[in-house]
């Protein structure tokens, strides 16, 4: 693999790498998904994420997800077949599926996560994204370091462009240089509920967001501190997206985060 442009990345904490992911593993992922969504039954799915129930069991299906594959669905979508309905899926994808698994674990993410500076990278986390045509919700500004927390904050995102994403579909945004700034938000565990506590009051950055266009099959790397988001999808073209969380297993997880998985011990690139 050629070497990544590091002064790149430290200055923008974010790199756009094209072509990175191989156009049979973009097929492989997204063939996966075609068969896990058509062996999914929406019946506990839906009515966790039905309007009726903000409560009990929605927290449930989520706080046990980090170490399950679980559908997530649109708020406003319960009524479509789950194909064009479904949000995302996650958390523990490359862990449960041997496609995903396959994927995720390819040499050139391991080799890419050593040159980050990555000294004992643990995958934590995966979502496949949906943003479906014309429903797929934004996602407003946040670091993803408020989610997955280590001490020192070590979390970095490969995102997969499994189809072109473009401002029209509702690609990625990010603030340049942002992840230089501190830790907003943390979201977490208190009991049985998810609080999300304020850390730091600074606004983000004032510059200019960058759309983060990305044909398919590109790998974009986010740091773990750079604020991000992604408007809704109003097209008429899906946005599909693989992501995959790496923590570096150097640095404390503490066991206040959402993602606890106590039954399946996270695992590296071997
Ligand atoms: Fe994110």
């Amino acid at each position: 693999m050629s070497a990544v442009d590091l002064d790149a990345w430290r200055r923008d904490g974010f790199l756009v790498l094209e072509d990175f992911v191989a156009a049979a593993d973009c097929d492989a992922l997204q063939a996966r998904v075609a068969e896990l969504v058509a062996g999914c039954d929406p019946g506990l799915a839906r009515t966790v994420f039905s309007t009726r129930d903000q409560g009990h069991a929605r927290e449930a299906y989520f706080r046990e997800s980090g170490g399950a594959i679980r559908f997530f669905f649109e708020e406003a979508a319960t009524d479509r077949p789950p194909a064009e309905a479904l949000n995302k899926i996650g958390h523990a994808l490359h862990d449960l599926d041997p496609v995903f698994d396959r994927v995720s674990r390819q040499p050139r993410f391991a080799a890419l996560a050593c040159q980050l500076g990555l000294e004992r990278p643990l995958l934590l986390q995966s979502m496949y994204l949906f943003k479906q045509a014309r429903i797929g919700g934004e996602v407003g500004w946040h670091q993803d370091a408020a989610f997955l927390h280590t001490r020192p904050s070590t979390v970095v995102g490969f995102w997969m462009a499994l189809d072109d994403a473009d401002r029209d579909n509702g690609c990625l945004l990010a603030l340049p240089g942002g992840h230089s700034g501190p830790l907003r938000q943390r979201f977490r565990r208190q009991g049985e509920s998810m609080v999300t506590d304020t850390l730091d009051a600074t606004p983000w950055p004032a510059v200019e967001p960058v759309a983060l266009e990305a044909r398919r099959g590109t790998l974009v790397v986010l740091h773990g501190l750079l604020p991000h988001a992604s408007a809704p999808n109003r097209s008429a073209r899906p946005r599909h997206a693989y992501a995959l969380h790496l923590i570096d297993g150097t640095a404390e997880y503490g066991a206040d985060n959402w993602l606890q998985r106590p039954d399946l011990p996270l695992r590296g690139f071997a």
